[in-house]
């Protein structure tokens, strides 16, 4: 009854708001019409008022239509095209710029909560806090929209909104940019995910859209009669102390590194050499594996038509609508970050036939799962391995909510959810969770990583996600998403009228010889924001080389963590776009898993200070190396990643995190390479190196690599850069840094013949002739780093920017026999952007989506062959954001104004087209449009920086568009 009542005194309140008639209302209405939104109705529900917690008269985010979602209580939603094409000049800006107030009117012809059919007239009203009680002009619907109430919730029915905006009050606060918590796109097909071989068409990861809420990843396969939800749940791995109770994440039981010294005088006396005394084992490494398939069965469905599914990338909710008979059914999943939970809905016109909801888990042995049905509730319980006192024990619970359904428990231990006549909808929440502690991986709790038992864990957050309507549920999910998915918008125009045309046809159609789609290339980068808000939040793990979906009980690569570019990758569009809090997940990860298990690592192995990982980590601390030297030893793994703990304290400027949580990190960076390097003792140059090292996956055992002297270039200089800000008083530690920067080989080399080198060893060596090698690891400083484009200043530097150039054109287009990897293409199309070459950057963009990425938007390792892996869908997300702006930190040296391009490299395929929400260093946010050639034309800030530091906003011709 709840909504009901809040209903009802929602429309007493606009009526006692309004305090005038109808018509009054509309003559006020008498301004030219300078913006037209044309709401589109797509799911009505009862929802909070506006803003959900603080009653409805101020919506202080300044998004109308986020705004317009969810404040009338009923009213969700979908802004279309014409909202899109309208709005390119009218933003409300100015930090007091206020939606005052915002509501619907409803006019039935029955008595409300009988079903009847309503007008609906919405308005909003815009001014300053101070304004609130004055007259204000109100924005007005045109065309009232057709409602149908039922069981005091609103179904929907074509409700069709036009709200007109006319006042010139808003238009003094309307200049550029667009307004919106998202419009961003969606996938669809008209027949179901299939679960077919991998190698096939039908299979899963080929054909699924995912959901997730950080923790948990779902995909929903199958028809109706038997659709299926492939179930993951982020901690659960084999391997670990979960397996062998002594596991000690790879490090040896007794020290190695009395073998460095004979190992570094080998390498720096013969140029090259091995390492193999401080190699080790992957021993009980593990795997992140599949949870199971939730089972919703529908045997009285029989056959069906009109099946249509999609993925809204507005709202992050799944939906399939079919037919079935007299009746249209409509299914609704979506995994809810607020409530932990991942919701199925389903509802039908017709009264609801009876569902069966179960689990399953077809790849692992019985004996170790048991499925218990009682109550409304269907449970699954289980164990990684056979030896219930120390495999990892998992559970997943299913329930209704809601709903005067009766259930029962089949013999098969079914819940089977019997809806009553008068039934039309229902909803079950899951829950899953498994006993993996991330906060015990350390010496003090015996580096157990053992929590605490999941089986009672799920029961309550099910049962307290039961206790709220779905409605909320729903609302409470939308609230969440859209804030994340809304922060930034990627306007491309449609210029094939792609949105028309079925996902998997635009794949097929996609030629990167020919124009490209600019509609396909945009949906792939609002996919790419929401696998990474589904896979990657503050209480989840990071977001692992399968994001968050696994079908397997051994995935590839154990979906484990490769710290060599594949999870840098994976966040490379986190901070350019607004989805700092999917970090969270990353700088928690490191700090409970790296940093205690990899002290020890650096001691045992190096004899150092503070902590090392290498390539492959799982969820348990590996932290020492596996077997081969070439992909395994890689020690560079921290100092990489140590980019991204720079970036989010440049991006956000929160010096409290940065004391707290990043610098910590940092500076245990810092101190190992400190104690590590070595005076190059091989061209007796007096500079420092590091000995010995492997460039990622290719070449000899040696010297400065330059990759790794990039590296820790960009750890010297945050080092040097943020110690005062945070307040560092470890005056020693600052000299060493300082004196062993100054001393630095910086990584920047040339080949013979005009490129960069990756080992410091001469050419005469062999090592760096052109290759078309998959990693481009010597070209990190270029990008996504900035020793080389910033501080070595290369980006204005034609020796430097034609050396990447030739380095580029010998690496290749990234389709080598060593792999045809999506990851391997967006990178190389991140470094053309970053070159201005437009026209080389949307080429290789072209090439790895229509080589890599199948059906269902999912990039594939070797073309589109599996496995799965999300980091190119990431990667996509970087390749697109270094096309539209070269935003470089400068060095601590460097006091002066910084520049930032805009439109380093937008095609003309891309004309006319517009961002908003794009992040810049200093806590900057900005909105910007271009012209029909890419050039952008015009730039507005939409906060003010944080930062001392003056920036320049320019275009690509140099024209200076706005300052900060
Ligand atoms: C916003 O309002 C506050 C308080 O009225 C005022 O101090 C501030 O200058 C205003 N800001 C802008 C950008 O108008
Ligand atoms: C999920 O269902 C598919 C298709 O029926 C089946 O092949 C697979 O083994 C199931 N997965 C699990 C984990 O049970
Ligand atoms: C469970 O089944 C497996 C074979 O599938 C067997 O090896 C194992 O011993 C069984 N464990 C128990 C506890 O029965
Ligand atoms: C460009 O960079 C190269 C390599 O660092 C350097 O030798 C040269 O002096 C730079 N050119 C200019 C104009 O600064």
């Amino acid at each position: 009854m709840e909504n009901l009542k809040s209903l009802f005194i929602f429309l007493l309140s606009i009526l006692f708001l309004s305090g005038t008639a109808d018509a009054g209302w509309r003559e006020e209405c008498n301004f030219g019409g300078n913006a037209q939104f044309n709401i589109i109705h797509a799911r009505p529900y009862l929802s909070t008022l506006c803003p959900s917690s603080t009653g409805r008269q101020i919506c202080t985010i300044l998004d109308l239509s986020y705004c317009l979602m969810n404040s009338h209580g009923h009213l969700i939603a979908t802004i279309n095209g014409h909202f899109e094409r309208s709005c390119k000049d009218c933003r409300l800006t100015g930090a007091n710029a206020t939606i005052l107030s915002c509501g619907c009117r409803m006019f039935g012809k029955n008595a409300p909560y009988q079903a009847t059919e309503v007008d609906l007239e919405c308005f909003i009203t815009i001014g300053q806090p101070g304004d609130m009680g004055k007259p204000l002009p109100r924005l007005w619907n045109k065309d009232p929209g057709s409602m149908l109430f039922s069981h005091g919730a609103i179904e929907g029915r074509k409700a069709f909104t036009l709200l007109e905006m006319k006042s010139t009050l808003v238009a003094a606060f309307i200049v550029g940019g667009c307004l919106g918590p998202s419009n961003a796109k969606s996938l669809w097909s008209r027949s179901p995910a299939g679960y077919g071989p991998d190698n096939s068409n039908e299979y899963l990861l080929k054909t699924g859209y995912p959901v997730g809420n950080g923790k948990l990843g779902v995909i929903s396969f199958g028809a109706p009669v038997s659709e299926k939800l492939n179930l993951n749940v982020d901690s659960l791995w084999s391997g670990g102390p979960f397996e062998s109770s002594d596991y000690s994440g790879g490090n040896p039981t007794e020290s190695k590194h009395s073998a460095l010294p004979e190992i570094r005088a080998a390498i720096f006396r013969d140029g090259t050499g091995g390492l193999s005394p401080l190699l080790g084992a992957g021993e009980h490494y593990g795997s992140n594996r599949v949870l199971g398939n939730v089972t919703i069965n529908i045997p009285e469905l029989g056959s069906y038509s009109d099946y249509k599914r999609s993925l809204d990338l507005k709202i992050g909710v799944h939906t399939t609508q079919f037919t079935s008979g007299e009746a249209e059914l409509t299914t609704s999943l979506f995994c809810s970050y607020p409530d932990q939970v991942c919701i199925y809905h389903i509802k039908s016109t017709s009264a609801l036939p009876t569902v069966a909801v179960g689990f399953e888990n077809l790849l692992t042995s019985q004996n170790l799962t048991t499925v218990t049905c009682k109550g409304n509730s269907v449970q699954l319980t289980g164990y990684t391995h056979a030896d219930p006192s120390q495999g990892m024990k998992f559970s997943a619970v299913a329930r209704t909510l809601g709903g005067s359904a009766s259930t029962s428990c089949s013999d098969s231990g079914h819940l089977v959810i019997r809806p009553s006549k008068a039934h039309k909808s229902q909803a079950v929440v899951i829950a899953a969770e498994t006993n993996y502690d991330q906060k015990k991986g350390n010496k003090k709790a015996g580096y157990s990583f053992r929590g605490q038992d999941p089986a009672p864990v799920v029961s309550q957050t099910a049962s307290k996600a039961a206790s709220k309507k779905f409605e909320t549920l729903y609302s409470r999910h939308l609230n969440d998403y859209q804030a994340l998915q809304g922060a930034f918008q990627l306007e491309l125009p449609d210029t094939r009228h792609s949105s028309e045309v079925e996902t998997a046809a635009l794949f097929s159609n996609y030629d990167w010889t020919g124009s490209g789609d600019p509609f396909l290339e945009s949906l792939l980068f609002d996919y790419s924001r929401h696998l990474l808000i589904s896979s990657s939040r503050d209480n989840s793990l990071p977001t692992n080389l399968l994001g968050r979906w696994t079908e397997r009980i051994e995935s590839a690569w154990g979906a484990d963590y490769h710290a060599n570019i594949n999870l840098q990758m994976n966040y490379w569009g986190a901070e350019q776009t607004g989805l700092a809090a999917t970090e969270d997940s990353l700088w928690n990860y490191m700090q409970d898993t790296w940093v205690p298990r990899g002290t020890d690592t650096a001691k045992l192995l190096y004899d150092a200070d503070g902590w090392v990982v290498h390539n492959e980590m799982n969820i348990f601390g590996h932290t020492a190396m596996k077997e081969g030297a070439e992909w395994a030893n890689y020690p560079a793994a921290g100092a990489w990643m140590m980019q991204h703990v720079w970036d989010r304290f440049e991006y956000s400027q929160d010096i409290d995190w940065m004391r707290k949580q990043g610098y910590p990190l940092l500076k245990g960076i810092a101190q190992f390479w400190v104690s590590q390097l070595q005076e190059d003792w091989f061209f007796n140059d007096g500079t420092l190196v590091v000995n010995p090292c492997n460039s990622p996956e290719t070449g000899p055992t040696t010297f400065g690599c330059t990759h790794y002297q990039q590296l820790i270039h960009q750890v010297f200089d945050n080092i040097l850069s943020s110690a005062d800000l945070v307040g560092d008083k470890d005056k020693a530690f600052l000299r060493k840094v300082a004196t062993s920067l100054a001393r630095l080989d910086t990584g920047l080399h040339f080949t013979t013949w005009g490129g960069l080198k990756e080992w410091k060893l001469p050419d005469s060596y062999g090592y760096d002739g052109k290759s078309t090698h998959r990693h481009l690891s010597h070209l990190v400083g270029w990008y996504p780093g900035y020793s080389i484009s910033s501080y070595a200043d290369g980006y204005t530097n034609m020796t430097i920017q034609d050396a990447v150039r030739e380095t580029l054109i010998s690496r290749g287009l990234g389709n080598a026999e060593d792999a045809n990897a999506g990851w391997a293409k967006v990178w190389r199309a991140a470094c053309w952007a970053r070159l201005n070459d437009t026209e080389m950057a949307y080429k290789e963009l072209r090439y790895a989506i229509d080589t890599n990425f199948a059906d269902n938007g999912f990039s594939m390792y070797t073309a589109l062959n599996p496995p799965f892996q999300v980091d190119a869908n990431f990667g996509l997300a970087g390749a697109v954001l270094s096309m539209l702006v070269v935003d470089l930190p400068l060095s601590y040296r460097v006091n002066a104004e910084r520049t930032v391009v805009l439109g380093p490299a937008i095609p003309a395929a891309w004309g006319n087209g517009s961002v908003s929400g794009l992040r810049v260093r200093g806590g900057i946010s900005l909105d910007f449009k271009w012209d029909e050639n890419g050039v952008v034309t015009k730039a507005v800030t939409t906060s003010s920086s944080k930062s001392m530091r003056k920036i320049v906003f320019v275009n690509m011709r140099g024209e200076k568009l706005a300052e900060a």
